[in-house]
């Protein structure tokens, strides 16, 4: 336990697990809500609304994303579409978003998706519009209590003939959402008051009512499982590491995937120690690849998975300290494998490199990585795009897919065997560290050499994992980039 920050025992990292908001969905928007009303940028004003002439002269003309507050009552907000024919699902996630914050004062909240004349609203309009409303008024609460006002209720009004469609879609939105807000949570808390022995009291709480099997294992019962890797990492700490199995069986599975989350609960980089700059600053959120798996997990049961899962999060510090791991120091993987350590920084894939050999021990279809894992795929792609790699198209053409749905955007980065010789060591099978380019690269190039030939895809969300700069439905702060995406990848990869 960290000496340094008192933290009480009954500390709740994850308080938006059991708070949130109610969401309906009902053919009227209530009396007491704010009633956001979707406008097209032309034709006639939605029924209710003061004509275009009017909401013209008061500067608002329907474009995409802009809002109007409409004083009365009910206190109404016009929400502007631009073209409804070029509205996507995450166009309307935007939207419900931008809605959400020109409401920022009000609990209640009931969206019209209705109100646009000759255009059909999609079922899954409902699940995007309850995430944009949910997830951009998201705070995290676990240290002092919110500072806007929190949403209690969220009210989408549909036609009599569509409302249990809507509804499930909008449950699923509910669930989705919930599960982002999870993995906020859980990056978005401070190291001390959440390590790796906390992380998994949290799996085995919320796992447990989420149906999963959970499992954990300590120092002790890593040292017998061989995995040099997360040992190694977690030399310098004062702290115990931690990796945590989660299971999701359900009855006559339609295939099985096995996931791997980086589960660094605070990178310092070790002996090789970052510089005390904003990047090392935000470095308590190393373990979001795990918090994203863990809350995508979650999700399974409830949305009726088809196809089983298991998920290692790998959950370690990774400090400095006269027991910490040395540049040249050589540690061995579970499949035996030698690796030289010439930066005690890249640190990520050696904890994944156990779980990724055990993952493929159980010969799953597929096998998908997630981690906050190199700087270098934020300077390539930014802080709104993840970095996919893996040594199978069809797999990374499903992750893929899932980012499109999911609106958290993925782009494929080539696995260029040509650059594995910048892994080669003098003494070590391979070492940990590659050139100074292509840094994204070869890190999947060192975890390819773990998984066994087993269909495989990594993604880096080193920079998506924090929303910089912050707006619409990625506020402030950790944002559960994957949460939604695995989820969806889980219930997409059925039969
Ligand atoms: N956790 C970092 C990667 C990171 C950097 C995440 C910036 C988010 C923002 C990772 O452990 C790391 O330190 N990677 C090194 C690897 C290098 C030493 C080969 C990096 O990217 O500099
Ligand atoms: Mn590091
Ligand atoms: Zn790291």
């Amino acid at each position: 336990m960290s000496r340094a920050v008192a933290v009480a025992p009954d500390f709740d990292a994850v308080p938006s697990a059991s708070n949130q908001p109610d969401v309906t969905v009902a053919t009227g928007p209530g009396s007491d809500a704010v009633v956001g009303v979707l406008v097209a940028a032309s034709g006639a004003a939605p029924d209710g609304l003061p004509g275009r002439d009017t909401l013209a002269a008061a500067g608002f003309t329907g474009a995409r994303g802009k809002t109007l507050l409409l004083p009365g009552l009910p206190l109404r907000v016009a929400v502007g579409v631009g073209d409804p024919a070029t509205l996507s699902n995450a166009a309307v996630r935007d939207i419900a978003a931008a809605f959400a914050l020109a409401a920022a004062g009000h609990a209640h909240l009931a969206l019209r998706l209705d109100s646009l004349t000759d255009t059909p609203v999609p079922t899954e309009w409902f699940a995007a519009a309850v995430e944009g409303i949910v997830l951009a008024r998201y705070e995290f609460t676990a240290l002092r209590p919110a500072v806007g006002t929190p949403l209690r209720e969220v009210t989408l009004v549909a036609s009599a003939d569509a409302l249990e469609e809507a509804a499930a879609a909008a449950r699923r939105g509910a669930v989705l959402a919930r599960a982002t807000t999870i993995s906020r949570d859980l990056a978005n808390c401070p190291p001390a008051h959440l390590s790796a022995a906390r992380m998994g009291e949290v799996a085995h709480r919320l796992g447990a009512e989420a149906g999963l099997t959970v499992e954990t294992f300590d120092r002790d019962e890593l040292l017998e499982l061989r995995c040099g890797g997360i040992l190694g990492v977690n030399g310098g700490s004062n702290d115990e590491p931690r990796m945590i199995k989660l299971t999701y069986s359900p009855d006559s599975p339609t295939g099985s995937l096995a996931w791997v989350g980086k589960g660094i609960m605070y990178d310092s980089g070790g002996i090789s120690l970052k510089p005390a700059d904003g990047t090392h600053a935000t470095m308590k959120n190393d373990m979001a690849g795990a918090g994203s798996l863990l809350a995508a997990m979650l999700t399974l049961s409830e949305l009726g998975c088809r196809t089983s899962v298991t998920g290692y999060l790998m959950c370690t510090d990774n400090m400095p300290s006269g027991s910490a791991l040395k540049m040249g120091d050589v540690i061995t993987a579970r499949n035996g494998t030698t690796v030289e350590v010439l930066n005690t920084d890249a640190e990520g894939r050696l904890v994944m490199m156990d779980a990724l050999v055990m993952a493929a021990e159980q010969k799953p279809d597929a096998i998908i990585d997630i981690a906050t894992l190199t700087g270098a795929s934020m300077r390539a792609l930014g802080t709104l795009v993840a970095g996919v790699m893996g040594n199978d198209q069809g797999v990374i053409d499903q992750v893929l897919a899932a980012a499109r749905a999911t609106d958290e955007r993925a782009w494929q980065l080539p696995q260029e065997r040509g650059y594995r010789a910048q892994l080669d060591s003098d003494v070590a099978h391979i070492s940990n560290l590659g050139g100074p380019n292509a840094g994204a690269i070869t890190a999947a190039l060192f975890l390819e050499e773990f998984v066994d030939g087993t269909p495989w895809a990594h993604i880096d969300i080193a920079g998506t994992a924090m929303a910089d700069p912050p707006g619409g439905w990625r506020p402030r702060g950790c944002t559960g980039f994957g949460a939604r995406l695995l989820a969806e990848l889980a219930l997409s990869s059925d039969g």
